[in-house]
């Protein structure tokens, strides 16, 4: 039985709402408001992240995460409209989204925020000692059981100082991961765990990095996963972990509006075939990338792990 996952992120969908940057008043949106006016702008555009949810419709994998920053500067109006692009993207059961750092640019009441997304990240079994916070109010981390797989979403979406995008877990979070993984290993599940940011140590400067990576990174090798997928650095990497149980894929996909010919790796979005044979796990990747001169999306990479 084969199981296809496809993997985006970073989407960080646009143009800003009007009077998006001024309404609230917060010193951190309107730096980020600046910046997306003079610079982030030209590099996200919506109609790239259009053609690469089409992309991903057309090809109808099996379930799609989407790993964080869904929005720019969390202003309220961000929200509902980036509702509606989930909604003509797949039905909530069908797509598992987790926040990114972006996605609580700046503190906003769970009713005005991220509420609305609540559907795309809902779990369907009780999580022992899962965390909820005011931002938050729905349990993180939560699982998902699709077939043999199981979907783990977390969160490391926590408000950042001035010129911060860093992100944590949290101790809640990563006591519970402990017990989970290991729950699912036993039952036979493949564990695909989702995060925002890149969670193994060093993969990031302390600026922008997740503040907890050493203690989690310690959780993937004594419990393992088959597969941890991240975003937030918007490029293509690939990153094993040696756990005690057997290798630990760390990947991450550039971001999915991405221009070609930027500073970074232009939109992309990665397919992963999974299937159990001969008593173990086999997953292969196929990466599909934003093509401007023809203003699609193209077959690039694909890969085993
Ligand atoms: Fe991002
Ligand atoms: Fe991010």
């Amino acid at each position: 039985m084969i199981f296809t996952l496809a993997q985006l992120s970073d989407v960080h969908l646009g143009p800003l709402p009007r009077g998006a940057i001024w309404r609230d008043f917060s010193p951190k949106r309107i730096i980020g408001g600046a910046s997306w006016l003079f610079n982030r702008q030209h590099m996200h555009v919506p109609e790239i992240a259009a053609a690469l949810r089409a992309d991903i419709m057309a090809a109808r994998p099996d379930h799609i995460a989407l790993t964080g920053d869904l929005v720019n500067i969390a202003a309220p109006a961000e929200f509902p409209r980036a509702a509606q692009w989930l909604q003509d993207f797949a039905p909530p059961a069908d797509l598992s989204f987790i926040p990114g750092n972006h996605d609580t640019y700046v503190p906003v009441y769970w009713e005005r925020g991220l509420k609305v997304l609540e559907p795309w990240m809902k779990g369907d079994m009780t999580v022992a000692n899962a965390v909820i916070s005011p931002l938050l109010a729905t349990p993180f981390p939560y699982v998902r059981l699709r077939r043999n797989v199981a979907l783990i979403g977390l969160s490391t979406a926590v408000p950042q100082s001035l010129r911060k995008a860093g992100g944590s877990l949290g101790p809640g979070q990563i006591a519970a991961m402990a017990h989970l993984l290991r729950q699912l290993r036993e039952r036979g599940y493949y564990r695909a765990v989702m995060i925002h940011h890149p969670p193994l140590p060093g993969q990031n400067s302390p600026r922008k990095a997740l503040t907890d990576a050493e203690a989690f990174t310690e959780v993937l090798i004594a419990e393992g996963a088959e597969l941890v997928l991240h975003g937030h650095n918007h490029r293509a990497m690939n990153t094993p972990l040696a756990g005690r149980h057997g290798p630990v894929p760390v990947i991450g996909v550039p971001s999915a509006s991405m221009v070609e010919g930027g500073v970074r790796d232009p939109a992309a979005w990665n397919r992963y075939t999974i299937e159990r044979r001969d008593g173990r796990w086999h997953t292969e990747v196929s990466v599909r990338r934003w093509h401007a001169a023809s203003a699609s999306l193209v077959d690039a990479d694909s890969f085993q792990l």
